[in-house]
């Protein structure tokens, strides 16, 4: 019996790559990989280790849920040691558990390393705190993923005052999600931010207001992987971004972003 190490893969940047992960890539026999992870960090994995594409990109559609299950499970049970390689966290907004509930029900052995998911290394990256003793005591990591049409958030929890809301996946769903926090009682003046694929060469931020926000956003043309970040902390963005994306974060950084 092999076992598979669900890796996280961190928000972009291949030097945000944990210890465990990189010794968990070189060591691996086989390495299935979504999308979003940087291409430096699959270059990362043993030279002779088989590497499978299992993105999830709507118009790149490798293999289903069931059938990446079905393949950890299969290739386990043939003594290879997998690497399942995520972005960002395996266990926020990447069905690692999912995937795990899996493999337990099916006796399968399994670690899982975590990875630094997008919303800490956008906020780092972005200048953007998540939290701040003066504006923010509390994060709520949230999905802008439309389920059935429509936008099924708890409005009246996300439009609290002092704390930062983070959106995954929210840009499709920008303007609903600006709209309803306004109609939930946040002031139109609430700074928010989107950002682009943060932590690489390629990172773009557009700040505006809750008001102004979806906006600035088309006329920027942002495309995802974006993260929306709404709150007071926003505001500290203008001192704190330190983060010059036309420099390289890192020559791994480059080489990945260069052929993704
Ligand atoms: C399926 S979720 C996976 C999240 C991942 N497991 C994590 O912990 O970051 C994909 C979404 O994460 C966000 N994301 C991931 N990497 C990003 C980046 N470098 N910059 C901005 N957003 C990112 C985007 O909202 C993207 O649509």
């Amino acid at each position: 019996m092999g076992e598979v190490v669900l890796v996280g893969g961190g928000p972009g940047d291949p030097e945000l790559l944990t210890v465990k992960a990189l010794k968990a890539l070189q060591a691996a026999d086989v390495v299935l990989y979504d999308n979003l992870v940087a291409p430096a960090i699959v270059d990362m994995a043993r030279a002779q280790a088989e590497r499978i594409y299992v993105g999830k990109r709507c118009a790149n559609h490798a293999l289903t849920q069931a059938e990446i299950n079905a393949l950890l499970v299969r290739l386990a049970q043939g003594g290879k040691r997998v690497v399942r390689l995520k972005g960002g966290d395996p266990f926020v907004f990447g069905r690692g558990g999912e995937e795990v509930e899996h493999l337990a029900e099916h006796g399968i052995p399994f670690r899982i390393v975590p990875g630094v998911t997008a919303a800490a290394g956008v906020g780092a990256y972005a200048g953007i705190p998540l939290t701040h003793r003066d504006y923010s005591q509390a994060l709520v990591l949230v999905t802008g993923h439309r389920k059935d049409e429509t936008l099924d958030l708890d409005w009246e929890a996300l439009a609290r005052p002092r704390q930062t809301v983070v959106v995954y996946m929210g840009l499709q769903t920008l303007a609903l999600l600006c709209e309803k926090l306004m109609a939930h009682g946040l002031p139109g003046s609430t700074p928010a931010a989107v950002v682009e694929r943060g932590t690489t060469p390629e990172q773009r931020v557009v700040t505006g207001t809750l008001a102004t926000l979806s906006g600035l956003a088309r006329s920027e043309g942002l495309r995802p992987p974006t993260l929306v970040v709404v709150g007071e902390v926003v505001k500290l963005q203008a001192k704190l971004a330190w983060f010059e994306p036309g420099e390289a974060v890192s020559s791994e950084a480059r080489k990945g972003s260069q052929s993704a």
